[in-house]
């Protein structure tokens, strides 16, 4: 007999005679088992008569064991669940011993479960997560191939940081106890396996823009890698960006396309990932009960999705945001730790934060940043010191996007590199797009690690990837 997944035997009451394959969450009274095979948050219950079976074998079926069940799917006569399964067979696929298994059927801290995250996906909220994970990555590829645009695979080993988005890591088969030199002393990288110092990209918009001047819309989902030694609970080391493209789209369409993107995404969310989503709605219910009345967020997890599906997004030029924050209880009562004085100040996450959450209470493009705190490629403006830059800030994540519409002029390019010390040699190819049919065109990238923690109301964006990489940590 084909075995059916819990999934599959919990959806469908007609089925009969089944067999199912998983791992056992608890065996309670040597009679019930809750079976689960992650296709599902929800267990299958299966009913033991324990005269059936010799008493050794009851005794393996243990917490974590893997075990193959075949039986008759019944109408449930306790609780809890509509149908279970009474048993007739059982084989245990393989052992665990409840001695030293971690994963206990009680509540383990988010701390020990990053120390066993191979195993901790056999939670009811890790399974949760990365469930729901899966279904986001699907929503973005769907979005994007509904909308026209081609997805493209960008280089994850580059030659160049010209993005300035952060340190990187090297990329290197070089001997590092014993380097070959240059005359000057230095590491000859022209010895290296690719003739040239090399890293790991943190960004793939250099040359999805290239392929958006040919192609039109294109988007990258792929791992980006930032060396910067930001321990915080939503930065990783190692994460994925999805990063669109597209010519002759300026910062309007720009923003129009972020806030579209991400309401669908949400929206596709909220219609698939139902039982996932009450799951973790719940438990961060209980979790915020445990917090003074003030600490706790006004709403839910499901109603703050419904928020921004529902709602448009507000938008501030940075210049709007500056006067706002200027005039701020917090700024004016010094709770800010960097406090707003003047135009031209970098915002930090507590300035988004109260951007978002207390000011607006909603989503916040601020666009028409200063061009000397933004990057090299994006457009400058008229007034000759902001740029078309944009950043999507959401509530409980801060910076959720960044993105701007591209310098497409050859000469204010050639300009803004002299003066930021890039050289042309290196990104000679990026200059040849200004000079063959250059255009207006614009993008933005989106840290997926930080729209899942949204979508799961988890806190940490250690917990919204398998194994994630930090300061000190790359175990696994
Ligand atoms: O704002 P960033 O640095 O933008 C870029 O890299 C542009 N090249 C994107 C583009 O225009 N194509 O990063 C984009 C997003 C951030 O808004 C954030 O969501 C996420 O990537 N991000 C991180 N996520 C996790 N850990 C980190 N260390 C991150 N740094 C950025």
């Amino acid at each position: 007999m084909m075995s059916k997944t819990v999934a599959e035997l919990l959806a469908d009451s007609t089925l009969h005679d089944v067999s199912v394959k998983g791992w056992v969450r608890t065996f309670r009274a040597n009679r019930f088992i809750a079976l689960n095979d992650g296709s599902t948050i929800n267990n299958i219950q299966c009913v033991v008569d324990f005269e059936n079976f010799e008493e050794d074998f009851l005794k393996r079926i243990t917490t974590g064991a893997a075990i193959h069940v075949t039986g008759e799917l019944v109408e449930s006569q306790g609780k809890g669940q509509s149908v279970e399964i009474q048993v007739k067979e059982i084989e245990i696929l393989g052992d665990s011993d409840p001695e030293t298994y971690p994963i206990q059927p009680k509540k383990h801290s988010f701390e020990f479960l990053r120390e066993n995250a191979h195993l901790r996906t056999r939670t009811n909220t890790f399974g949760a997560v990365m469930r729901m994970c899966s279904t986001i990555s699907f929503a973005i590829h769907k979005y994007f191939t509904e909308n026209g645009f081609y997805n493209m695979h960008t280089p994850i080993i580059t030659g160049s940081d010209a993005e300035g988005a952060g340190e990187t890591f090297r990329v290197s088969t070089l001997d590092p106890k014993n380097p070959p030199l240059t005359e000057n002393g230095e590491v000859d990288f022209k010895e290296d396996f690719f003739g040239k110092e090399t890293n790991l990209t943190v960004s793939g918009q250099l040359e999805a823009e290239t392929y958006a001047m040919a192609l039109g819309k294109v988007y990258t989902f792929g791992p980006t890698f930032r060396a910067e030694n930001s321990n915080t609970s939503r930065h990783l080391a190692e994460f994925w960006m999805i990063e669109p493209e597209v010519a002759f789209m300026d910062l309007a369409g720009n923003m129009d396309l972020a806030e579209d993107f991400l309401r669908s995404v949400l929206s596709y969310v909220l219609e698939h990932c139902k039982e996932d989503l009450e799951f973790l709605d719940d438990r961060l219910q209980k979790e915020e009960a445990k917090l003074p009345q003030i600490e706790r967020s006004p709403m839910n997890l499901i109603d703050k999705i419904k928020f921004v599906v529902d709602n448009n997004f507000k938008r501030v030029s940075y210049t709007e945001a500056i006067d706002i924050l200027r005039n701020s209880k917090p700024n004016k009562k010094k709770k800010f730790k960097y406090l707003i004085n003047e135009w031209g100040a970098d915002l930090q996450s507590e300035h988004e934060r109260f951007l978002v959450e207390k000011h607006f209470k909603c989503p916040v493009i601020l666009f028409d940043y200063p061009a000397n705190i933004k990057a090299f490629y994006m457009r400058l403006n008229d007034d000759g010191k902001t740029v078309r830059a944009m950043d999507v800030l959401f509530p409980g994540i801060g910076e959720m996007v960044g993105g701007s519409q591209r310098e497409e002029r050859l000469d204010v390019l050639k300009e803004k590199m002299k003066a930021l010390d890039i050289p042309e040699e290196e990104l000679w190819w990026y200059l040849d797009l200004r000079k063959y049919g250059t255009a207006v065109h614009s993008g933005f990238g989106l840290g997926f690690e930080r729209l899942v923690m949204f979508a799961t109301g988890m806190s940490n964006i250690r917990d919204v990837i398998p194994y994630p990489r930090s300061p000190q940590n790359a175990e696994f």
